[in-house]
């Protein structure tokens, strides 16, 4: 751990907010609610019947108009969104043309048949119809489930599926890398055996030419005489906004459902403390709204706040390493908040890239996703905010809902510590405990948990509530468990150190074994895999698969390698690719089964092997051991790209 502190901040001290919140969260969380609007009040704050919490229980709001519509007598020609397309196309939508589109494309999923409590697919490139999308189903009550457009026909059948959803909405295509990603025909082999959807909507990015069937809509022909007046629905406070899919160890993704009034509560009042938000701002955030970052904190915080915000829809080393520098100092960024494999990637270009755009509009930056290492945070620090900005090491999930560890400039100045998230958000309240649950001792590794309700917190996993209390709630009788370890210091920063089960962080992508492993095994020649990831100087993490071909497989490995990889690029997705794949005899497994990826871990790290008394078979660490040994020696040929 670096000690060195870093005196930085934008010169907000309020800490009345933070001895507010510790006296009482509940009715602390009472007034940040206060700030959105309500078609009618609560009439009680929490609703805690343990592990389901429910907030504000009997207002009632709608995320879209809080998003929109009160924007309109003030801001209504303030650009809302500045997009960039990959190819150098561009879009301005003010206040008034975003709220018009939701209007009308609102109208459009009513005509189709949409009811309240409906669910809607979004398959979408980061184009502006993407957020157009989301808003228009909060605003009638539909949930909405964006798929990252990077992942398999395969996995977003499986979460259509899931979903039930009766629409899909989907591009042409999208660009990527300078190609095209036919994201239609992918739709088509998704919903081929799937009776649940009705209809499908194509939004024509690239102007490819698709094949339209039966069910297919153009999006310009649906919206050519759409009208555009749509009332948002009056919903109640835990109605659900959204289904986000996201990977577990075990079994199919895990669909997290998050609510309204709560959700937009924790993004409101993080927005403005960890990012200090004001009117004049540009704000850039990176991510992509298929994962939960993009729809907390590319869609609803920024435009609940009335933000200007930059939305960028490509690769951000295309068409080179500049391209992010190149966009901030175009729009005047003043906001930056990106990844820390984004960032080492940059930084392994040198400073002279950078140092040859125009930075000085930036007065914050903020990271995201996986842990931060202290000399990445410190070039950013000053190679990019030429140490002037703060910069906020955001920690939260999926499952939060919105940030709950950061460094809130917007609120207060306290030292930052380059690679610590340092302290919680002011009503959550969060601590690092052993296996017993007891805290931890200052500086001494643990799990990170979260003690009390918050207001972003999941509601359920979508329609397996006995799942959600498996997964979060039974490794410990009264806390969240959040899967990370974590460290406390003497001044009671955090310091994240990764997951402590066996979610894997590729390029800060959140990817879960199970899904990885099944589409290894779907290959004929396989017995059994197992996948884990290993240290990477860039992505953060790489994943390395195990295999066991079943008996007499006598093929080339090279050419098991190349399907292998192709099994996984169908079953998940291209990020999901394993940077090696090892032939074995057997996995080590516990007695009762399990297979010891801890184990496989430290082979693959070349570290020291912890203790093996529960395993079945001493002989599959040795032999898991030696075949790597082995396929270490010729490590160019494992390589799978
Ligand atoms: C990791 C992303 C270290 C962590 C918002 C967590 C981080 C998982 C940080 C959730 C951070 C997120 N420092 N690790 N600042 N932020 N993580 O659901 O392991 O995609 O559990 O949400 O990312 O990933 P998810």
């Amino acid at each position: 751990m670096d000690s060195k502190v870093f005196n930085v901040g934008l010169g907000n001290n309020d800490f009345e907010t933070r001895k507010k919140s510790d006296s009482d969260f509940i009715s602390f969380w009472n007034e940040q609610a206060k700030n959105l609007s309500w078609f009618s009040s609560w009439t009680k704050t929490l609703d805690w019947n343990p592990p389901f919490g429910r907030w504000f229980v009997g207002g009632t709001l709608n995320a879209s108009y809080n998003a929109l519509d009160i924007h309109q007598n003030t801001r209504s020609k303030k650009p809302a969104i500045l997009w960039e397309g990959e190819n150098g196309d561009s879009r301005t939508l003010t206040y008034n043309e975003l709220l018009t589109e939701v209007q009308k494309f609102s109208n459009v999923l009513k005509s189709l048949g949409l009811k309240k409590g409906d669910r809607v697919t979004i398959y979408l490139p980061m184009v502006p119809e993407l957020p157009i999308s989301m808003l228009s189903c909060a605003r009638i009550g539909v949930i909405h489930t964006v798929v990252f457009s990077g992942f398999s026909s395969n996995a977003l059948k499986e979460r259509i599926d899931d979903s039930k959803s009766k629409i899909v909405i989907t591009a042409d295509g999208g660009y990527r890398r300078g190609s095209v990603v036919k994201l239609k025909s992918v739709v088509d082999e998704a919903i081929q055996e799937l009776d649940c959807v009705q209809n499908v909507i194509v939004f024509e990015r690239t102007k490819i030419p698709i094949k339209m069937n039966p069910k297919d809509h153009l999006w310009s022909e649906l919206m050519k005489n759409a009208s555009t007046k749509c009332e948002p629905e009056k919903l109640s406070s835990d109605h659900p906004l959204y289904i986000l899919y996201t990977s577990g160890t075990t079994g199919k993704p895990k669909g997290v459902l998050h609510g309204t009034g709560g959700y937009l509560t924790q993004l409101y009042s993080t927005f403005k403390w960890a990012f200090d938000i004001k009117d004049s701002d540009v704000f850039f955030c990176t991510a992509d709204i298929g994962w939960v970052t993009g729809h907390s904190y590319v869609v609803y915080a920024p435009l609940m706040h009335g933000a200007t915000e930059v939305m960028y829809e490509g690769a951000p080393d295309y068409p080179d390493i500049s391209r992010m520098w190149d966009i901030i100092q175009k729009y005047k960024v003043t906001i930056f908040y990106t990844t820390p494999t984004a960032l080492r990637m940059f930084m392994r270009f040198g400073d002279d890239i950078p140092n040859s755009y125009d930075l000085s509009t930036l007065r914050l930056l903020g990271t995201v996703g996986e842990p931060i290492n202290p000399e990445v945070w410190k070039w950013y620090f000053k190679t990019i905010g030429k140490e002037k900005c703060p910069i906020i090491d955001t920690w939260w999930q999926t499952e939060t809902g919105g940030i709950m560890l950061s460094p809130l400039p917007g609120l207060e100045t306290i030292p930052l510590k380059p690679g610590s998230a340092t302290l919680p958000i002011p009503g959550v309240d969060i601590a690092v405990v052993d296996e017993g649950g007891k805290d931890v001792k200052v500086n001494t590794k643990g799990y990170l948990v979260i003690r009390k309700p918050w207001p972003g917190m999941l509601l359920t996993l979508w329609g397996d509530d006995e799942k959600y209390k498996a997964v979060y709630w039974s490794k410990y009788d009264h806390s969240y468990y959040s899967g990370d370890y974590a460290i406390r210091d003497e001044d009671g920063y955090f310091w994240i150190l990764g997951r402590a089960d066996d979610v894997l962080k590729v390029a800060g992508h959140r990817i879960g074994t199970a899904e990885l492993e099944s589409s290894i095994v779907s290959h004929n020649d396989v017995a059994e895999a197992a996948v884990c990831g290993i240290p990477h100087d860039i992505k953060g993490e790489v994943i390395i698969a195990f295999v066991v071909l079943k008996q007499q497989i006598q093929k080339n490995e090279q050419v098991l390698r190349k399907e292998i990889v192709e099994m996984v690029r169908k079953g998940v997705g291209p990020i999901a690719t394993p940077e090696q794949i090892y032939f074995v005899s057997k996995l080590p497994k516990t007695r009762s089964g399990k297979i010891m990826r801890r184990l496989l871990k430290s082979i693959a790290k070349n570290e020291k092997i912890g203790d093996t008394s529960t395993l079945e078979d001493e002989a599959a660490v040795s032999e898991v051991q030696s075949a790597f040994n082995e396929l270490k020696k010729s490590a160019k040929n494992t390589k799978t790209n």
